[in-house]
């Protein structure tokens, strides 16, 4: 029989976010004194801006980032069986497919006969049968199978089973539906690459959130700059004094890698509430902002009852497709349900990212070749972004 180690069980009883939390209330503590704002431990540091516009630099970003690693491309609830969504990917046409077996596939979005289209309808959902490519009308199954070919007697000897549609290797973790970009790669396992944001996706409960709304926009930015706001706390009060930044402490966080990813706390006005709780009522929603970066370019976001994801996918160094997916617990049950998650679709994709964050984005990318600058600060609350761009050097020189 074997022994019950205890030790083991505490372990696996706590939250993966339990330690952050720990560490942000002692950052909390460390502020509230006189020396607390200063930090010697960490030195500044600086970035080149050709990283956010040189061409060369993005070539290498798109051949070594965006077509070798797992991207998160939406939810599963965003497709019911049945439908079909088509996007350009990073200069890769995508088809997601949901067949009725209820599978989820991605493909290219390319005609195996002369290359057109298959889907012209872009990101939106869309319910088929069947896809019927326009030029010549060749039919494909939502499984990607060629099913008919007009005039198949010009076609003597053609092997249908071998024309379907180039499948992207796929899966899905916790409801987010991942796909690598390059049809040649490998079968690809989500859970060993998410690491140990695998178990806070499990804890937070992903899988069973629902799919409310998605918008997809292009803006003038380098897709880096997208990112870095999402890494650092630094604007928070400031940027967002108009909308949500009164809702947080004044750059107060805390962060560790999970590999190339990061699990990220921001100290909320209700963080402090904490001291009276136990431990296991630590949320991390509720009580702070946590924040996750799916290495490279898959933010999450855990408000305090949605959450957002945000994709970021380059289609220039200057270019970039944002795409903000926001998830519930639930299906709104009645109207007034509905009034509420619409008005904070509203609030966090309208008026914070679009209407602060990626404007200010757009003003860098801007004033990145004015020549004002040939190297843009880092200061000590913004040493995520260190670390994020040195994984960036490191993964794509
Ligand atoms: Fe699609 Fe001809 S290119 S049917």
């Amino acid at each position: 029989m074997t022994m019950l180690d205890t030790s083991d069980v505490a372990v696996a009883s706590k939250a993966p976010w339990h330690d952050l939390f720990e560490r942000l209330l002692a950052e909390l503590d460390r502020r509230a004194t006189p020396a607390g704002h200063r930090d010697s431990a960490v030195e500044m540091a600086s970035l080149d801006p050709a990283i956010y516009r040189d061409a060369a630099h993005f070539e290498r970003e798109r051949a070594r980032l965006f077509r070798r690693l797992p991207l998160c491309l939406g939810h599963i609830d965003q497709l019911e069986p049945g439908s079909v969504l088509a996007r350009e990917i990073c200069g890769v046409p995508v088809l997601l497919s949901r067949a009725r077996d209820g599978e989820v596939r991605a493909f290219l979005n390319v005609c195996r006969h002369r290359g057109a289209r298959v889907l012209t309808e872009q990101d939106v959902v869309c319910h088929r049968q069947s896809l019927v490519c326009p030029y010549h009308n060749w039919t494909y199954r939502l499984d990607g199978c060629l099913a008919g070919v007009p005039r198949a007697d010009a076609f003597p000897g053609l092997d249908k089973a071998r024309r379907g549609l180039r499948a992207l290797p796929s899966a899905v973790r916790h409801g987010l539906i991942f796909a690598v970009l390059d049809p040649d790669a490998g079968p690809i396992d989500i859970a060993s690459y998410l690491g140990g944001l695998d178990e806070d996706l499990e804890a937070i409960g992903m899988g069973r959130h629902r799919f409310y709304r998605q918008h997809a926009v292009t803006r003038a930015t380098n897709w880096k700059l997208i990112v870095d706001a999402f890494l650092e706390v630094y604007h928070v009060t400031r940027l967002h004094a108009g909308t949500i930044g009164s809702f947080f402490h004044d750059s107060v966080s805390a962060a560790e890698p999970v590999g190339r990813h990061l699990r990220y706390l921001v100290a909320r006005e209700t963080t402090g509430e904490i001291r009276t709780l136990p431990a296991e009522c630590w949320s991390p929603q509720r009580h702070a902002t946590m924040v996750h970066l799916v290495f490279p370019n898959s933010v999450i976001v855990y408000h305090p009852d949605y959450i957002s994801h945000l994709g970021m996918f380059p289609t220039a160094a200057d270019e970039t497709l944002f795409v903000h997916t926001m998830l519930t617990p639930d299906r709104p049950a009645d109207e007034k349900a509905e009034t509420h998650w619409a008005r904070s679709f509203e609030l966090m994709d309208t008026a914070v990212f679009n209407g602060e964050d990626l404007a200010v984005c757009e003003q860098i990318q801007r004033g990145l070749s004015s020549g004002a600058n040939d190297r843009l600060l880092l200061g000590h609350l913004e040493r995520n972004l260190r670390w994020f761009h040195g994984n960036l050097a490191e993964v794509a020189g």
